[in-house]
């Protein structure tokens, strides 16, 4: 299930990031802003418990969230929307995967994991672009091996190809996105795209 981000501000966000004049020290910024509205979107339906406090003037039975968080960014890029879920859930568990394509054949190799316990927590994989899906995959089959059994999966961009690759290797992901691009060209960048969203974000 792919679910987009439907929203003014993530369109302007994004056609900004996608634009080549845009400068790191930017990018990480709205990076940071659209990573907002993701997190937002991808935890609509957060567990609330009650709570009962009290206002300066009665007593009020409000709701509290109820269900920590467990945020998985895929490195380097994930780690551009790590900030934006902590400022606004600030309990959570952050495991890392390390994955890097390799440039001529597009396919990821894992140099780093590490995992905490998921029990009790919702996970997000936090990873900028799907393109070829490898990526995703392989996180998603690590993660399994760990125990994590629910898990949504957040990204800016993704592509058809990668999309059908997640349905394929895991069906019924709920993968949340800015945008769904067109295609990915001979080298497995997505187009339109943004580019190397890691090498944007840290000026490499
Ligand atoms: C990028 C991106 C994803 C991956 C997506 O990472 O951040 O993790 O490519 O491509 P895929 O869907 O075809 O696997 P990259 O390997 O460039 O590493 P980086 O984040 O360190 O730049
Ligand atoms: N990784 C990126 O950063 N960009 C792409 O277009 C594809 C993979």
């Amino acid at each position: 299930m792919l679910k987009l981000l439907d929203h003014p501000l993530a369109q302007h966000v994004l056609t900004r990031l996608r634009d080549e004049r845009t400068q790191p020290s930017e990018f990480r910024l709205l990076s940071y802003h659209l990573g907002l509205l993701l997190a937002l979107d991808a935890t609509f339906d957060l567990k609330v418990e009650a709570a009962t406090i009290c206002t300066p003037l009665e007593e009020h039975e409000g709701r509290m969230l109820a269900e920590p968080l467990l945020l998985i960014p895929i490195l380097r890029a994930g780690i551009g929307l790590v900030q934006p879920f902590t400022d606004l859930f600030p309990d959570v568990s952050v495991g890392y995967i390390g994955l890097e394509r390799n440039e001529q054949t597009a396919v990821a190799r894992r140099y780093y994991a590490k995992l905490p316990n998921p029990t009790g927590r919702k996970a997000f994989v936090l990873d900028p672009m799907l393109a070829t899906g490898g990526s995703a995959v392989q996180a998603i089959d690590l993660l399994r091996r760990n125990g994590v059994q629910t898990f949504r999966l957040v990204c800016v961009v993704a592509a058809p190809e990668g999309v059908q690759a997640v349905e394929e290797a895991e069906p019924g992901t709920e993968i949340y996105a800015a945008a769904l691009d067109r295609e990915l060209n001979e080298r497995k960048y997505i187009l339109p795209g943004l580019g190397d969203y890691g090498d944007r974000l840290y000026g490499t």
